[in-house]
């Protein structure tokens, strides 16, 4: 067992690294890890109270805190705890299409996360309407054009914080188009979700409040492990249609006494008490704490846009992040085709993550010819310096001029 575990350590990313910036990959907090730990020792299981009695008291209690971020004005919310966006997506789908009497029909844009369109899928949708957007960004007149077509119900998904730029969709005008045709309105915040943990930056996810479901991971710009999902409602009685009875878990004589009945809580039976460490970390950090956090992470990606805008060896994306993304990549100048660019930058992130010196994602921002390729920093750790970020630059510039001529 010592081998297998040395050799997964010694092998592996260290998201904590400001070299390691290539997905929503974030590193836990010492808390969260340690919390893990107890939750694994003493293995709760969510699907009953008698598996979990304090830990069903505390998944209760640590759902009406986060819906009192998510929906701070409705007091009929309700949190979900799921193991991430793609489940939290899939659950909201489901109330949805519940809410209806026939399959409706998935309106996204181009720049969904491929879990909307999937979930669609797996739950019988009819065939989706994806609509094309031209800055990465979805609008509401889009939408409105869209839904003047659709005959049938609708769900209408918007994105607040894209995989790849951090871009944030129209949020009240979308939700506007939507509620005047009766579609159901669906938040991917997966990534943007943390902005309201900011007093500075939650601004940004005005009209928020107007979606029936919202998607929000605490394992992105959360510090939490991996499996730590969030699906929020407006609206408790939504998730109703997850409700069932199994004697052996929530008798209903059980719960006319009272026994709190934990299996409509998911679409999973045995489950992570995940909600012992969220709130035990929220308690730790605050709420405040956790936007400080937020707040330097998109200070230090502004200042990380700056610094490789103002650095002739680059390119960079955009006027800004998107959230706390920077897209960027070595200087292209006007006599090198745009293929043999993409080509040779693809290689470069290749070989500077085989021999793990700097991990970049890969990107195409959305108006780039098809096949473009740039790299992509995401600032996760609030720990991350401007002058380590210099020093990664000058990494990837170096191995630039490394790579060979003909490739
Ligand atoms: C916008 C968005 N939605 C959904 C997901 C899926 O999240 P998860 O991996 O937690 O299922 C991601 C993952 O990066 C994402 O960026």
């Amino acid at each position: 067992m010592e081998s297998v575990l040395g050799a997964a350590a010694a092998g592996s990313v260290n998201p904590a690294a400001p070299t390691c910036t290539a997905h929503l990959h974030c590193a836990p907090t010492a808390v969260a890890a340690a919390s893990d730990l107890v939750i694994s020792t003493l293995n709760h299981s969510m699907d009953s109270w008698d598996q979990a009695p304090a830990a069903s008291i505390i998944e209760l209690v640590a759902a009406e805190i986060l819906s009192s971020i998510t929906y701070p004005n409705r007091k009929k919310a309700d949190t979900l705890f799921t193991g991430g966006a793609t489940e939290s997506t899939l659950v909201s789908m489901l109330a949805a299409r519940e809410s209806f009497s026939q399959s409706p029909v998935l309106v996204c844009g181009d720049n969904a996360h491929h879990s909307v369109t999937r979930a669609a899928w797996m739950l019988g949708f009819e065939k989706p309407v994806v609509i094309p957007t031209t800055d990465g960004r979805l609008t509401g007149n889009a939408v409105a054009d869209v839904l003047r077509s659709v005959s049938g119900p609708a769900v209408v998904n918007a994105t607040a914080g894209t995989t790849n730029f951090g871009a944030i969709d129209e949020l009240p005008e979308i939700a506007s188009a939507a509620r005047e045709v009766g579609a159901w309105l669906h938040l991917d915040a997966a990534y943007g979700g943390a902005l309201l943990f900011s007093g500075t930056h939650q601004h940004r996810l005005y009209g928020h409040e107007l979606f029936d479901s919202t998607a929000f991971d605490l394992h992105k710009l959360g510090w939490q492990p991996i499996g730590s999902g969030l699906a929020s409602f407006a609206d408790r009685e939504t998730v109703k249609p997850l409700h069932l009875t199994a004697d052996y878990l929530n008798a209903v004589d059980d719960t006319e006494h009272g026994v709190p009945d934990m299996l409509g809580r998911s679409i999973r039976t045995s489950r992570r008490a995940d909600a012992v460490r969220v709130l035990t970390c929220l308690a730790e950090t605050g709420r405040d704490g956790l936007g400080e956090l937020v707040d330097t992470c998109v200070d230090t990606a502004n200042q990380f846009h700056t610094l490789v805008g103002d650095d002739e060896r680059f390119d960079v994306a955009g006027t800004g992040p998107g959230i706390t993304t920077v897209a960027f990549r070595p200087h292209r100048s006007e006599s090198t085709p745009s293929e043999d660019h993409s080509r040779r930058v693809a290689e470069l992130r290749r070989r500077l993550a085989a021999d793990g010196s700097v991990i970049l994602g890969r990107a195409a921002p959305p108006s780039s010819p098809r096949g473009d390729c740039w790299l992509k920093a995401t600032v996760l750790n609030p720990l991350t310096t401007r002058a380590q970020l210099s020093a990664l630059l000058d990494t990837v510039a170096e191995a630039w001029a490394r790579l060979p001529g003909e490739l």
